[in-house]
């Protein structure tokens, strides 16, 4: 055969080659050796245990109530009882460890995120009611008024 048509050949051959002893050093011990199940053993086995010990970020009323009974009480007979405390008050993951990672924002931003008029049809209004924030108590931070935790929306 030709040279020239050799010559890729060996390249070609090359190129396997190293790949294969590549593969040798950068294949991680325990891939694929979790039996062929539906991935056809396509993963690392430690990565299912590195996945359990991901800290979760959200943990959800039950465990604040522990705690803020008060407060859980309180949000669970209001309209707002569909909103997550952490909702507003950030991810509790670390709390109450370390107190100052879930400040209390009291900005009327954190209220507009649900409440600002933002001219949706009628039925979206009476999901979360609206309010113009330019209109509406100007410059007044919401909770002057509103308790976040029980809004009754006929505040006096
Ligand atoms: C193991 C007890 C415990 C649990 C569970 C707990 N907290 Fe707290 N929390 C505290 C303590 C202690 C403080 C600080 C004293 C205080 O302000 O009452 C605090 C303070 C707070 C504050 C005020 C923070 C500040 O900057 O002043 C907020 C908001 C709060 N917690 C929300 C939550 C939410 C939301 C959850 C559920 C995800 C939760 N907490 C779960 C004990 C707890
Ligand atoms: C709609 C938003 C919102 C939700 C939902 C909410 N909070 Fe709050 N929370 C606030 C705001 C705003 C303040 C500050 C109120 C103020 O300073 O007048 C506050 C204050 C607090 C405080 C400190 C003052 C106090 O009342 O003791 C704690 C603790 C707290 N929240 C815990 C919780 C817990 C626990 C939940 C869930 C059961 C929750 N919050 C749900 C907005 C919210
Ligand atoms: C995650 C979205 C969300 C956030 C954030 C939120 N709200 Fe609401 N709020 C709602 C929904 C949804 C309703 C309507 C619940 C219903 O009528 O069933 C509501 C209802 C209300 C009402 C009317 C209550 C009534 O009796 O009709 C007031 C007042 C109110 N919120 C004030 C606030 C204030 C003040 C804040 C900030 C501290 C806030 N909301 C933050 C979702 C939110
Ligand atoms: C000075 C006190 C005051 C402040 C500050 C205030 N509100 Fe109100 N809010 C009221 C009063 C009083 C009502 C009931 C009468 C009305 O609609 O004006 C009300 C009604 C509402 C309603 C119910 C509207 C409806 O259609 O049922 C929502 C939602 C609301 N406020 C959200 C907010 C939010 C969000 C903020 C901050 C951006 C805020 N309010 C600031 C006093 C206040």
């Amino acid at each position: 055969m030709k040279w020239h048509v050799l010559r890729p050949l060996w390249v070609a051959i090359g190129l396997v080659a190293a790949i294969l002893v590549a593969r040798l050093f950068l294949v991680p011990d325990d891939f694929g050796i979790h039996g062929r199940n539906f991935t056809y053993g396509f993963y690392r086995l430690s990565n299912v245990q590195e996945w359990k010990d991901f800290p979760v970020k959200y943990q959800g009323r039950e465990t604040c109530v522990e705690c803020h009974e008060e407060n859980v009480q309180s949000l669970n007979n209001s309209p707002h009882a569909a909103v997550e405390c952490e909702n507003c008050h950030g991810p509790g993951v670390n709390h109450p460890d370390v107190v100052e990672l879930l400040p209390i924002d009291t900005t009327r931003e954190l209220c507009l995120r649900c409440h600002a008029s933002l001219g949706y049809p009628h039925s979206a209004r009476e999901q979360a009611p609206q309010i113009s924030n330019r209109m509406h108590k100007r410059r007044r931070e919401c909770s002057e008024c509103h308790n976040p935790h029980k809004p009754q929306g006929d505040e006096t």
